[in-house]
């Protein structure tokens, strides 16, 4: 890992405790993450002879997102048997946080980079990878696209659901209006990590657009990449955006 990895990861590891917490003051929040699960499994083929379909959480946090694939899972009417779901996370106090709740079978829980653990996997053995608040994280981008590109069955499907602002001049004045006038003073008051906010701020500021994001999908070979938003302020604000290996 890199400095700026472990930096990261150890910031992780001090908001672990409190995060289900922070993130159930955004709207929104885990309504989203079930809407980018739900594209993500609209996506995914049935898998065939009997084996069951292997999604990859990439950066699972505290397994909200996990959980929105459960759901979205048995809201497509599918058996949950017929699922396995590896949440992958360079925190260990987020993958402890994620680990002490409740899952069925079928679900676990790594403790890793995502690249690192990315280049683990054989090609083609993967039918589902969901990013959720990941993308912006990783120093190297284009490689954790191309590996998940790479590890994808065929038919298989990637989404990406994150903020990004850098395309719109509206979404980076309220990027900047709520993280000035809300969420950097909100943690100020309630004494919580207030670089890991500052850095929430930056990091998104920074990141790439949403066309740039479509674009990285398609390098890596997905086809049929489309995008959507939010209503609400996070309307152009948080996006959600899906691609599939050609089958
Ligand atoms: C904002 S949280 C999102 C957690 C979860 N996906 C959710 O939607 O609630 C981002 C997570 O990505 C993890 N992360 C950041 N960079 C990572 C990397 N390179 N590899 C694996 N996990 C990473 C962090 O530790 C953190 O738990």
């Amino acid at each position: 890992m890199t400095g700026q990895d472990w930096v990261l990861a150890d910031a992780f590891d001090r908001a672990a405790p409190t995060y289900d917490a922070m993130v159930a003051l955004s709207p929104g929040y885990h309504d989203q993450l079930r809407t980018a699960a739900e594209a993500l499994v609209g996506r995914m083929p049935l898998a065939s002879g009997g084996r069951r379909a292997a999604v990859l959480d990439l950066g699972c946090g505290s397994g909200a997102s996990t959980r929105a694939v459960l759901e979205a899972w048995a809201a497509a009417g599918r058996d949950p048997a017929t699922l396995e779901v590896t949440g992958v996370d360079a925190s260990e106090g987020m993958v402890d946080q994620a680990r002490a709740k409740t899952w069925p079978g079928g679900v676990e829980f790594v403790v890793a980079d995502a690249v690192t653990h990315l280049r683990t996997l054989p090609d083609a053995s993967v039918d589902g990878v969901l990013g959720a608040y990941l993308l912006r994280n990783v120093p190297d981008r284009a490689e954790l696209v191309a590996e998940v590109g790479r590890v994808l069955r065929p038919g298989g499907a990637f989404a990406v659901h994150d903020y990004s602002v850098a395309g719109s001049v509206r979404a980076r004045a309220i990027w900047a209006a709520v993280c000035h006038g809300i969420i950097i003073p909100l943690a100020v008051v309630k004494r919580s990590d207030v670089p890991l906010h500052r850095y929430l701020y930056t990091s998104v500021r920074d990141f790439d657009s949403v066309e740039r994001i479509c674009e990285r999908l398609q390098s890596a070979g997905l086809a049929d990449v489309r995008h959507r938003s939010y209503p609400g302020w996070q309307d152009g604000v948080v996006h959600t955006i899906v691609g599939s290996a050609p089958a």
